[in-house]
Order: C-alpha cells, then sequence, then structure tokens
C-alpha cells in the first residue's frame, strides 16, 4: 500500500475492497461515482483481470464511464441493461436507517436513476459519514435552468414550513459559472444542519416545478459496507437488521496500487 495513502483513503479502499465481493460472475452492476467509488472501480477491474470475473458495467456519470473503461469493464448505458443485480455508490451521509444524502459530486441523478434499477444497493463509505439525523451535509437539489432562479426561490419559500434548523440555499458554482450536471442541470445547495422528515422532505421538494431529483435516497440503500483506516469493516444490512465485522489485508491489493504508480 502506498504509504502516503490517508486513513480516510485507507478506509474507503476497505469499504470498497470488501463491497465488491457481492458481485458475482456474469451480474450486471451499477457504478456510482465520487472518490469511494473509484476505488469499487479499481477493485472490480482488479476481479475482472485476476479472475475473469464476467460483469456489465452501469456508471452513474461520465468521469466514472471513463474510469471503468479505462480499466477495462465492460460499460453500457441503462436502457442496454434494463435492470440491475447491485449497485455499489458512496454517499455523503448515511442515518441509522441508512436514509442518505448523495449528491456532492453532482451526479445524484444518474446516481438514483441506477440505484433504484438495481435489487440491491450497497453504499461505501469511511465512518466519519454517519450521522443520527440528515442534514449538516448541504442537500443537493438538481433543478433545470430554465427560471432556475424561481425555482430556487420556491425551493426556499417551501423550507419555511419544513422541520429542518438551517434554510439557506446557494447555487453550487465551479469557477465563475454555474455548475453544470452531466444532464445539462443546475445544483442548487440546501445549507440545513437538521433535517427533522427526509421523507416528506424529499416528497414536497420533488413537487416544485424546476426541480429534476433531490440527494435525498429513502429507502434504497440496502447494505452499508464502513470501512475503517486500519482495514476493519462493519457491514450493516438494514432489510436483514444485522451487523457484521470483518477485516480487510492492504497487501492483498497491491495489484491496484501498482496501478496508480507507486
Ligand atoms: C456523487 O455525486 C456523490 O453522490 C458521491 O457518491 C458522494 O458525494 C460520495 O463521494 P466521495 O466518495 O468522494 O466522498
Amino acid at each position: 500500500m502506498p504509504a502516503d495513502l490517508s486513513p480516510i483513503d485507507k478506509a474507503k479502499f476497505a469499504a470498497a475492497k470488501r463491497a465488491v465481493d457481492f458481485v458475482t460472475d456474469g451480474m450486471r452492476v451499477g457504478l456510482g461515482t465520487g472518490s469511494t467509488a473509484a476505488w469499487m472501480v479499481r477493485c472490480l477491474a482488479e476481479r475482472v483481470r485476476e479472475e475473469g470475473l464476467r460483469i456489465t458495467g452501469v456508471p452513474t456519470s461520465s468521469r466514472t464511464a471513463e474510469l471503468a473503461r479505462s480499466l477495462g469493464i465492460t460499460v453500457v448505458g441503462l436502457d442496454e441493461a434494463k435492470w440491475l443485480d447491485v449497485t455499489i455508490d458512496g454517499a455523503d451521509e448515511f442515518d441509522p436507517q441508512l436514509n442518505l444524502i448523495k449528491g456532492g459530486g453532482g451526479a445524484l441523478l444518474q446516481e438514483k436513476i441506477v440505484a433504484t434499477a438495481s435489487d440491491q444497493m450497497i453504499v461505501i463509505t469511511d465512518a466519519a459519514k454517519a450521522v443520527q439525523q440528515l442534514g449538516a451535509f448541504p442537500l443537493p437539489v438538481e433543478v433545470v435552468p430554465f427560471g432556475w432562479q424561481t425555482t430556487k426561490a420556491l425551493v426556499e419559500e417551501t423550507l419555511v414550513s419544513m422541520d429542518v434548523l438551517g434554510r439557506e440555499t446557494s447555487l453550487r458554482m465551479n469557477g465563475g459559472n454555474a455548475y453544470v450536471t452531466d444532464e445539462g442541470n443546475y445544483i442548487v445547495d440546501l445549507h440545513l444542519n437538521r433535517i427533522g422528515n427526509p421523507r416528506q422532505l424529499a416528497l414536497v421538494l420533488n413537487q416544485i416545478p424546476g426541480v429534476v431529483e433531490t440527494g435525498l435516497f429513502i429507502d434504497i440503500c440496502d447494505i452499508v459496507v464502513i470501512g475503517h483506516g486500519d482495514g476493519k469493516i462493519e457491514l450493516r444490512d438494514v432489510n436483514q437488521g444485522t451487523v457484521e465485522h470483518d477485516q480487510i489485508n492492504f497487501a492483498d491489493a497491491k495489484n491496484i496500487f501498482a496501478d496508480l504508480g507507486d
């Protein structure tokens, strides 16, 4: 393992490495987006190379598609795959019911469509993303560019009657311009601090014309794989109500790190 990998990166890697054990031959796999998901794509690619694992990947962003292809994973669009066996993705926050905030990386729309089209969604994460209540991480809301300021104002008006602690909103920027998603939309981040009723908030925000989707993933995630910097793993299965512990041996992953040029 590269000596300069931070404890957080080791934790992300450990979660990703354990999660790809859920993938078996012939599966159609949703490939998430973000730094944790990128480790998962590398770990899957290693299994493709080393074990001859045959899988079809459905990426949730142009970034992930590029990475997966460059590592030799067969990639198709969701319309070709139609239904997936499993999606493995990161998250920005998860609560005890495994409700999530996602979209810190801007890919929430494709991520939600792909995860919803999967028999199972597995979230890979480090322990720092566990919260009792969602909302410390700004909630991304994807909006169409047409009339975005009106949509943002309607979102703000809606927040007045919602059980949240903060009500600031901001248009996500990329340098001097609005950040544009893979679908050509904008993102408004909601600084809510605490979300009392995530299900209600998701339903209400989705009613506003101009809102395409929110980063609240309610009842979508089945399993969370929490990695730690020392390779310890905790697996929580919300459907079974089980918690398991495991350990990743970093020495087993030397090929993946060799790919990274270390
Ligand atoms: C991408 O849009 C997000 O939903 C990511 O899954 C989330 O932000 C986690 O990213 P990291 O793994 O980089 O923290």
